[in-house]
């Protein structure tokens, strides 16, 4: 692959694990075309494999370390060039590096970590017991940019118009003249891969639009207006509500409903499928996702499903079981990256805007069994919720918001009467990617004025709380 420079990245595992990957020693002696040794970043896990094998030592820390840090840099040549002494970074560990490889030598440290960063004295290597790649490490971007653009002498002349010209060309040749087919949901997404291969083949790709009983209010009228009315894709909208709710009946487990939504969705998009080809007279052989780069990173793990931290159904499941092949433009983008393409491909910002939703829907917003009443209870929740954040300009300022109906009965009062009814969670995140996320600082008189509505104007919930945790360690829905 001849590359510019290696990135080690951080990862689940402790170095001492039975089984956890290592480091093949030829990375660290790797040249490049013209005969420079190649750089390598270590990141976290990434520089604790890279430091045992050059002969320093990694222990367990005492207390696992997580969370921000004061970085004090030692020496600001290179990796943190223009980087402030004292910006705030983000660390999450159990291990970390206690001698280091002779040839090395400490260039940051924090005040619970003597090395926090290291460099070598021989080659272009450099190791990071923190996390620049989240953005609570305010300096992450610049340390990365110093280490692809500095140190390895990458340019960065990636536009979204020649990605969109490049995959255009690179979506008709792999599909010649044969038919796509296209899950759309509705979200960013997969509304984005709708109108990118639309552009590129045309009617030749059909979508299908599943009505899965757990979706947002109104969201299955106002998909099909978009795509079919204004963007003329084809669309074919099957509603299944019964069947997947019926299916769903008495399931509290999350992982079970995400598998049950999967295998029912798989089921109906299928049937779809055939007759799509039965309609065409020609078996699709394609199948687009807007699988984006976080839901390819969680899903998979290096070893087993160990470290798989939630099974993302929109990623698993479908091509295995339909033996399509598939096509996925943006496999290697953030969300962030998938917006700009929509806008620059004329989407409405109603839909590039919008929210992330996932796959199985309400179906992880409601804790315990999914019914009719509280998928109506919890619509009507969600609807005022994004309806305010709507009207006080607040929903473009947060990565995501929505209520979550908690099993829980609390009692209130309303009038005279006493009351016992549900709890609604409300959850509002800020983020750039979806992989970590802070609470989102809405202001008091909005929350307020929100929590007065849904308990007023919905019958089954007396109370509205607000969820101030940060991922991690708690992720953005609650399942
Ligand atoms: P978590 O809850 O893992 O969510 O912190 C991270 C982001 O992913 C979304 N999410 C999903 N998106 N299919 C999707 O397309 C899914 O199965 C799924 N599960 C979670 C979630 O809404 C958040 O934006």
């Amino acid at each position: 692959m001849n590359p510019q420079g290696i990135v080690l990245s951080g990862g689940p595992c402790s170095v001492f694990d039975e089984g956890a990957p290592q480091l093949d020693a030829a990375f660290l002696e790797m040249t490049r075309s013209d005969g420079s040794p190649t750089p390598v970043l270590g990141i976290c896990y990434g520089l604790q494999a890279m430091a045992r094998l050059e002969g320093g030592e990694v222990a367990p820390a005492e207390r696992r370390e997580f969370g921000r840090a004061h970085l004090h840099i030692d020496d600001a040549a290179g990796l943190f060039q223009g980087v402030p002494d004292g910006s705030i970074v983000w660390m999450s560990h159990g291990d970390h590096l206690t001698r280091l490889p002779s040839n090395y030598r400490v260039i940051a440290h924090t005040g619970n970590a003597p090395i926090a960063a290291v460099a070598s004295d021989r080659l272009p290597h450099y190791g990071v017991q923190f996390h620049p790649e989240v953005v609570h490490t305010a300096a992450g971007r610049l340390l990365i940019e110093n280490f692809a653009m500095g140190i390895c002498g990458c340019r960065g002349d990636w536009t979204r118009a020649s990605f969109v010209d490049e995959k255009k060309r690179e979506i008709r040749e792999t599909v010649g003249d044969a038919h796509v087919i296209l899950g759309l949901s509705g979200g960013v997404d997969s509304s984005v891969a709708a109108v990118l291969l639309h552009e590129a083949i045309g009617d030749r790709l059909t979508c299908i639009y599943v009505n899965n009983g757990v979706l947002r209010k109104g969201e299955w009228e106002e998909v099909q207006a978009v795509f079919r009315d204004h963007f003329h894709l084809r669309l074919k909208a099957v509603d299944a509500t019964d069947l997947f709710l019926d299916r769903l009946a008495d399931v509290s487990d999350p992982e079970k409903k995400r598998k049950i939504i999967g295998n029912a969705f798989v089921e109906v998009f299928d049937r779809a499928a055939h007759e799509i080809a039965e309609e065409a007279g020609d078996r699709p052989a394609f199948l687009a996702q807007g699988t984006l780069y976080p839901d390819v990173i969680e899903s998979v793990s290096f070893k087993g499903p160990s470290a798989t931290i939630k099974t993302h159904h929109n990623v698993g499941g479908l091509p295995e079981k339909l033996d399509f092949e598939v096509i996925e433009p943006f496999r290697e983008l953030f969300k962030d990256e998938v917006r700009e393409i929509g806008r620059l491909l004329g989407l409405p910002e109603l839909i590039v805007g919008r929210h992330p939703f996932p796959g199985p829907g309400l179906a992880v917003r409601i804790v315990g069994p999914v019914t009719r009443e509280s998928l109506a209870i919890l619509r009507e929740a969600d609807a005022i919720f994004i309806e305010e954040l709507r009207l006080s300009g607040l929903y473009d300022t947060v990565w995501q918001a929505f209520a979550v109906l908690l099993p829980v009965q609390t009692v209130g009062v309303m009038g005279d009467e006493r009351t016992y009814e549900n709890v609604c969670a409300l959850r509002a995140v800020t983020s750039v990617d979806g992989m970590t996320a802070d609470w989102a600082r809405l202001p008091d008189d909005f929350l307020a004025h929100v929590s007065n509505r849904i308990v007023n104007e919905i019958r089954g919930v007396n109370r509205a709380v607000y969820d101030i945790s940060s991922k991690p360690p708690a992720t953005i829905e609650w399942e």
